[in-house]
Order: C-alpha cells, then structure tokens, then sequence
C-alpha cells in the first residue's frame, strides 16, 4: 500500500552505547513526575540512559507487576500508550493484556526494529516489569481503536505516517515534528530530519541542550527508527509533507490559576517561544485575546501591545487585546490581566494567541486556558 517497503529482515541496531548504571533512568523518571511541563526548570539526574539489549538479557530476572504497572502509567511510556493503547488494550498495535506475552518477547520487541521502533532508553528490567503486569491482566476480547485515524483527505506523506505509526504520537498533522523542526528552522533539513527519526535516542540530548531545554524531560519518549525497516525514500514522503504543509512556530503559554491581591484576582499570561536563538522561527505580528466570562469586571491589564477591550469576534462576548510584534527564540513575554474576582472553573476566562504563519501558508494558533503550564516542543 502507498508503496511502502518494511523490510521485515532481523537486524539489531549497532552503534548503541552503554552509558549509565541501570538504575539511573528509574532515578531520572522519579524526579521528572514532580516537574513535568515546566519548561526550563532544572530537574537533578538526567540521564543520558542507553542500553545495550541482547535477546537472553531476560533470562532469570523476576518481573515486579507493581512496578511494571507504575512504570507503564508515568509519561515516560506514553509511548507505548500510544500504540498498544493506555491499558495495553491494543489500537494501532496489537493488545498487550492478557496475552502471557514474556520478558524475552518485549526485549525482542523493543530491540528488533520492525514497524514498531526499538526503545534503547529502557532496560531488560523494565520489559520484565510490564511481562509481569500485562501477565496478570485479563485477556483484551475488543481491542482498543487506533488514538488518530487516518484523515480520508491524507496527502502521500501523511499517508506514510499514519501507516508506519508516526502519527498515533505526533498527531494527525504531525504537529510535534513540525515544531521541532520549526525551532531549528535555519538548520531543519532532510538530513536534520533523518539524524532525528534514525538517531533518534543518541542525538536528542544533545538536541535538548542546544535548545537549552536540556534539563526538561529526563527521557526520552520516542523510540529509534532503522533505515533497514524504514527507508530513506519512505521517510523523506513524510519530510516532502511536512516541509510543504509548512513547519510551526514553537511558541508556549502558561496561564497558571490568578494570585489573589488587594487589587482583584492577577491574572499572568507568560508567553515562550522555545526555538534556538537566530534559527528558529519567529511569531510576528501575533495577538492575544483573553476573552472575559459573562459578568467579569477589568480592574486593570498591562504589558508590552496591550490594545485595551474589544469585541471578540469568534464568542461575541468581551476579550483583552494585546498586539506582540515579535515572540522570537527565547523571547519571554509576560502580560497582566487583573479582575475584580477571579472566574470561577464553570464559567472561566479562555483565550487565544494567533499569528500569521511565517512558514506554513496557514495562520498558527495557541489555545489557552487558565491552568495551564506551559508545555514544551518536544
Ligand atoms: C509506533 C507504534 C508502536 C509503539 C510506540 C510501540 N509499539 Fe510495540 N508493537 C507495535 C506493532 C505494530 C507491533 C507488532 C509487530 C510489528 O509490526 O512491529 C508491536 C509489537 C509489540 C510486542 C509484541 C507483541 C506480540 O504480539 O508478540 C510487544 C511486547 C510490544 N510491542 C511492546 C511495546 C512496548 C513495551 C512499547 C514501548 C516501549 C511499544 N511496544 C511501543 C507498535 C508499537
Ligand atoms: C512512540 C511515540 C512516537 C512515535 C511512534 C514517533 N515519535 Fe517522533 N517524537 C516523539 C516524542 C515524544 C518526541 C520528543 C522527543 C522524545 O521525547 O523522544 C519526538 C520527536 C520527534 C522529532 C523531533 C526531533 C527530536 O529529536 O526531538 C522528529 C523529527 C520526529 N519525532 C519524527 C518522527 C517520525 C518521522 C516518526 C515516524 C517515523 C516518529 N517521529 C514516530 C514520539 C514519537
């Protein structure tokens, strides 16, 4: 189909090195689940974690169904969800539950690159664990639905995504590539891409530290693509779809719960674009509308752009205005709105940051809701 050719001839990937003590990921996953999504913020003991797995590597290790279980639930293997589904239910891939699938068969899987890719960031200890976990689940009678389905409307590349797999993770716009890609925009080529899909456990830490996001996420989700299993050809359909539906700005925004003052209720928007300084893509010429909820009262709002309170044409009802002429790489803007009582959870404020696309032909755009961190490209 598509034309696409996996070559499904065993082969291990070479070139991985052993860098860390086996324990260090299991460390490195306890301190990211107090941190995750707060961009920049230093998280102690990441690792660098790269494991050389060999098929018998299973042998005499007992599997720990709790720890199988915890592991499977933190975001470090959410990679796996999204696949083989959140219980191990199955979707795009076949269900894990139930199956008395062993140890050996989950090294086999995350070593032995197929449609699936293989995982060298996890140990022979971890498969154990989930061998245990998924042993003791009652057997899936209805697997589990693919996470995206493939849109009816799919370009070639697309296309491609979608039947190799790429897209249960990355969307069905392939967002998060497009946005990597957009912060090193000045250097995101094929051969930027490739290093990335067929490198992909071996570069990224490096990738992270230029960004300066290296102490972010102290795993890494996705798993490495082999050239023997995905060719170049194929991949660079995936490239030609993404250059042309165009590569995204990686602007970020939190809006945390506002603090409450003498004043009112303090509102902060904090806007971050996350591309690397003089390469990345810039937002220009963006607005921001935090559209009120029935009944609020403005005390006051600053920041660089503000408009004052205008219409909103897409709910009718009032918005806070602001015009950014630029969020560029690195760029941290902060915007206050103050009201006289914060908005309660049923009936909040909500908002938008949209830009002209300086890449993609279509205009971008940040949601935004109170509560939220910011997330990070990745
Ligand atoms: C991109 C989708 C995808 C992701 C992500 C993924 N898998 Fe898979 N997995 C598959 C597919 C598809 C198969 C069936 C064999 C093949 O074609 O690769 C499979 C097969 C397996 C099997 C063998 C099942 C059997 O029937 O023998 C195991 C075990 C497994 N995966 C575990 C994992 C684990 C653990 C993770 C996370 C580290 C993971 N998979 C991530 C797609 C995925
Ligand atoms: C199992 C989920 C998953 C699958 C399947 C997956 N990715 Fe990713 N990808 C990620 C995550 C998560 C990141 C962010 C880095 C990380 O944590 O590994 C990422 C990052 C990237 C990046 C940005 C560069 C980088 O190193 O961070 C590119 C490019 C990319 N993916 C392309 C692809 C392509 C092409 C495919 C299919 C051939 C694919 N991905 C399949 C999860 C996935």
């Amino acid at each position: 189909m598509f034309g696409i050719r996996i070559n499904m001839a065993e082969t291990r990937s070479q070139d991985r090195s052993v860098e860390t003590d086996i324990n260090g990921l299991r460390q490195a996953l306890c301190a990211l689940t107090a941190v995750v999504g707060l961009a920049f913020a230093a998280v102690p003991g990441a690792v660098r974690a790269q494991y050389e797995l060999a098929p018998g590597d299973g042998a005499g290790l007992v599997g720990d169904p709790e720890a199988g279980k915890v592991f499977w639930e933190t975001l470090a293997t959410s990679s796996c969800k999204n696949c083989h589904g959140i219980q191990g239910q199955g979707g795009f891939a076949p269900p894990l539950a139930g199956r008395g699938l062993t140890t050996e068969d989950f090294i086999r899987a995350i070593t032995q690159p197929a449609i699936m890719p293989t995982f060298p960031q996890y140990t022979a200890q971890h498969m154990a664990d989930f061998a245990a976990h998924f042993a003791r689940m009652p057997p899936v009678t209805t697997p589990g639905s693919w996470r995206y389905p493939m849109p009816p409307d799919a370009g070639q590349g697309l296309m491609v995504a979608f039947a190799i797999g790429c897209a249960q993770c990355h969307g069905p716009e392939l967002e998060t590539p497009r946005h990597n890609a957009g912060a090193v925009f000045a250097d995101a080529d094929f051969e930027w891409f490739k290093k990335h899909v067929y490198q992909h456990n071996a570069v990224v830490w490096d990738y992270w530290e230029e960004l300066e996001l290296a102490n972010m996420a102290p795993y890494v989700r996705m798993g490495t693509y082999s050239p023997d299993r995905l060719p170049e050809t194929v991949l660079a359909q995936i490239w030609e779809w993404m250059t042309e539906e165009g590569l995204l700005t990686p602007v970020t925004a939190s809006l945390p719960q506002p603090e409450l003052t003498d004043d009112g209720a303090v509102y902060t928007l904090t806007l971050i674009n996350q591309g690397l300084r003089d390469k990345g893509l810039v937002a220009e010429d963006a607005t921001v509308r935090l559209v009120l909820p029935e009944g609020a009262e403005v005390v006051g709002a600053s920041g660089a752009g503000y408009r004052g309170i205008k219409p909103d044409p897409e709910s009718g009802n009032d918005a806070v205005v602001w015009q950014l002429e630029r969020i560029a790489p690195h760029d941290r803007i902060s915007l206050q709105l103050t009201l006289a009582a914060a908005a309660t959870k049923e009936n909040n404020l909500s908002g938008y940051v949209a830009w002209p696309g300086q890449d993609t032909k279509h205009p971008e755009r940040l949601n935004l809701r109170v509560g939220q961190r910011p997330r990070s490209f990745p």
